[in-house]
């Protein structure tokens, strides 16, 4: 994941102001980031307290100036954010609505807006849209939905699938953390041995079909998935299909394929066509699919929204009773769960969220995470560290309540040279709060920069095995 965006939100640094202000904003207002609630609070030694309930990254204490022109007030975030000048508008439009935007100056000194609007979706800019009344902004965990019976199945399926873990690269060549070498049956009955009850494929469908309609897979690359999946059979590991690196939608690839947007939306629905029928004779209990890894930012949620509920019928043109596991939008992210919209009649879905938190820490040093350069290596679980997170794991356990939908953490773990005993501390913490909220998982992963096991020495890190409770 690239949280450039999130950390322009997130990483706002407070700063003494020593001065007081009463405003028409003063006090408490509501507003929505990513279909999850957010309440904001103006105190009056001017300090802005923003909460969300659903992504803890998101809260900050600002300090701010309020300047009355004209109109509108000059917003001004005492000392910057995130080190970087930032100038804002701020105004309580007739209705009642309350608009602040603030530019950021990245190097420069930041262009104060004229109208809080510009700010929205910009990069470097922050906006938000508040209101009054709390009944009025949705709440991804707000209850009383209509769960039948039948939603019972996929939350027993999810208990197949346990702790997993991700086979990275073992199919294609990982464009991050690359390792594409073969796996051979060994390795199959090492993974069962060291307690995993499932995998993960991360398999780049695309690059083994035709670019052109009717997109045929390769029958050689279907032989040998069958082939994989025989060998995870065979020692009674559960197999996710997962479609990973989609042009364009996955990993925001420009011109990928030589293919444009719509074509390579139309040939994803190809690719499903022929895996769902190729494997609809396999057990429901022991295959899933996973339709699509972490749908890029830029498709946005209404978009994969419309994607997801024309892939799901096809899939079960020929896979009535297969359970599918779906991401959330925007990058497969815990907090953009309020933003999924699932077919209203089918069931048998578990939900996919992937959670990598704190980013600086499991991403640590990687050039793909530029953000993280430099940052601590280390996680001493210390109530600080652990609180924010519980309360990312708390909102997603919420919303699975209310929203009847299981949930499986896809992807989490951390880079293989991040501070040992951090890791260890860190793999401690994450698998006892999944396992007691009920969430299976699949760790990221067997091979690769975040490995927990070396293709070359041959051995498990059996520190992290025993972190999970597998050894
Ligand atoms: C996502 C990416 C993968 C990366 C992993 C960890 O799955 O697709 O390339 O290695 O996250 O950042």
């Amino acid at each position: 994941m690239k949280p450039i965006k999130i950390l322009v939100f997130t990483l706002a640094i407070a700063f003494m102001a020593s001065c007081t202000q009463k405003t028409p904003f003063s006090g408490k207002w509501y507003g929505s980031q990513f279909g999850c609630l957010s309440e904001v609070e103006f105190s009056p030694d001017s300090t802005m307290h923003v909460t969300s309930e659903a992504n803890s990254s998101y809260n900050m204490d600002m300090k701010f100036v309020a300047t009355p022109d004209g109109n509108h007030y000059n917003f001004d975030p005492v000392g910057g954010i995130q080190g970087l000048d930032a100038k804002g508008v701020a105004e309580v439009t007739p209705d009642g609505t309350l608009l602040i935007g603030i530019n950021l100056g990245m190097g420069t000194e930041a262009v104060r807006p004229g109208k809080a609007e510009e700010c929205k979706g910009q990069l470097l800019g922050v906006f938000f849209e508040l209101v009054r009344d709390r009944k009025a902004i949705h709440s991804a965990t707000d209850g009383g939905k209509d769960i039948p019976a039948e939603a019972a199945l996929a939350f027993e399926r999810n208990k197949r699938l346990g702790h997993g873990i991700n086979l990275n690269g073992f199919v294609d060549d990982n464009p991050e953390d690359g390792n594409n070498a073969p796996m051979s049956a060994a390795d199959f009955k090492s993974i069962a041995d060291a307690g995993f009850q499932s995998v993960r494929i991360d398999t780049k469908w695309s690059a083994h079909a035709l670019t052109v309609p009717p997109y045929t897979i390769d029958p050689a690359f279907f032989a040998f998935m069958d082939d994989v999946v025989a060998n995870c059979f065979n020692n009674n590991i559960a197999v996710s299909l997962d479609v990973h690196y989609y042009p364009y939608i996955n990993m925001s690839y420009p011109d990928a394929d030589g293919l444009s947007w719509e074509e390579n939306i139309e040939r994803l629905k190809a690719l499903w066509r022929q895996i769902a029928e190729h494997y609809k004779d396999y057990p429901n209990d022991m295959l899933f699919f996973d339709p699509l890894n972490e749908p890029s930012v830029e498709l946005g949620s209404e978009r994969y929204n419309g994607l997801i509920s024309e892939l799901i019928p096809i899939i079960r043109e020929s896979n009535p009773d297969r359970t599918l596991i779906v991401m959330t939008p925007s990058q497969g992210q815990t907090w953009t769960l309020g933003e999924l919209d699932l077919p209203k009649d089918d069931w048998n879905i578990i939900v996919q969220a992937h959670y990598y938190m704190p980013h600086t820490f499991t991403h640590n040093n990687l050039a793909y995470a530029p953000g993280t350069m430099g940052m601590p290596n280390t996680w001493e679980g210390t109530e600080t560290e652990k609180a924010p997170l519980l309360k990312d794991l708390d909102f997603v356990s919420k919303w699975s309540k209310a929203n009847g939908r299981p949930v499986n953490i896809g992807e989490w773990g951390t880079t293989a040279t991040v501070d040992p005993a951090s890791r260890v501390r860190y793999f401690t913490f994450m698998n006892e709060e999944l396992d007691k909220r009920g969430f299976s998982y699949h760790i990221w992963s067997y091979r690769g920069v975040f490995q927990l096991y070396n293709g070359e020495t041959g051995l498990w890190q059996e520190d992290l095995l025993k972190a999970i409770g597998q050894r």
